[in-house]
């Protein structure tokens, strides 16, 4: 494992992999690795001869800057971690001039829409700044395949549309949710939930999978209120939102249409830390 803090560096490292047209994927990530990372980046070093793993953590896509400040920074360990995969990998920490070489702002992206509900409401230019990074990733390593996990969904949804648009010729992966043991997905947040909010952080999977069952025979707008008010009545959670979409569109739904998947999302804060999840519903 080599770890590498320039582009040209990088580049000359997988120079002789492209040459010799094997795979290269790449799995990107803001560091705090955790088992959720992990699981992405052994499916990258199973199907790719070599794999990158870029941690950066990319201002450009807080639009708080008490959440940027606190958000988990932990290299060491991160390469330690690494460390422990067997496989071909290097680990990509550029700095942050590196990336924005003293012009720290994002892009300006059209997507149809995709950005401009829930997180994206949320979030003000978040996915710009997601799109940015993510698009000097893709054309500095230019993998194969790029792995993204299912927890971050409209997100992967933005990231295939900017494959799309811009006709790159690289695989997404979508990798399934990894959970704790009671249900919270795994994220490098939780880990400045207080111990008994993350116990008590499986309700929102919970509240997802009632929503599951609810669908068959409860039309979204009942259930988003159910939802709404079962927080309601809870002192730890603060409901920012809960939606039910289609799952390409992410249009809220209004009224079920066969042959069309529909997805439960939620985003919630405890203990000051933002937290979201999803699940298919259909
Ligand atoms: O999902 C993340 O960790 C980030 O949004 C990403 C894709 C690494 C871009 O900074």
């Amino acid at each position: 494992m080599e770890v590498i803090r320039y582009k040209k560096q990088l580049q000359d490292a997988i120079h002789s992999y492209r040459r010799d047209k094997k795979a290269i994927g790449l799995v990107p990530t803001m560091g705090a690795l955790h088992q959720g990372h992990l699981s992405l980046v052994r499916s990258a070093l199973e199907e790719n001869a070599v794999t990158v793993v870029s941690i950066f953590v990319n201002p450009t896509q807080f639009d708080n800057p008490e959440d940027l400040e606190n958000y988990p920074k932990t290299l060491e360990r991160d390469v330690q971690l690494l460390e422990s995969l067997s496989g071909n990998l290097l680990v990509f920490t550029p700095s942050k001039s590196e990336i924005y070489n003293g012009n720290i702002t994002s892009l300006s992206y059209y997507f149809d829409g995709l950005d401009k509900v829930m997180e994206g409401t949320f979030r003000k230019d978040h996915f710009n700044g997601v799109a940015t990074i993510v698009e000097l990733l893709f054309k500095t390593v230019a993998p194969n395949k790029a792995y993204f996990g299912e927890k971050d969904f409209q997100q992967l949804q933005i990231v295939r549309k900017l494959v799309q648009q811009q006709a790159l010729p690289i695989t997404i992966i979508a990798c399934p949710i990894d959970r704790e043991s009671n249900g919270l997905a795994r994220s490098s947040r939780n880990e400045r939930l207080s111990k008994s909010t993350r116990a008590e952080a499986g309700l929102i999977f919970s509240t997802l999978q009632t929503a599951k069952d609810k669908f068959g025979t409860e039309n979204a707008n009942d259930i988003k209120e159910w939802a709404i008010s079962s927080f309601k009545r809870n002192s730890t959670f603060e409901l920012e939102y809960f939606e039910i979409a289609d799952e390409e569109t992410l249009t809220p739904l209004k009224e079920k249409q066969k042959n069309i998947k529909y997805r439960a999302f939620i985003a919630v804060y405890a203990d000051g830390v933002r937290l979201i999840d999803n699940i298919a519903l259909n």
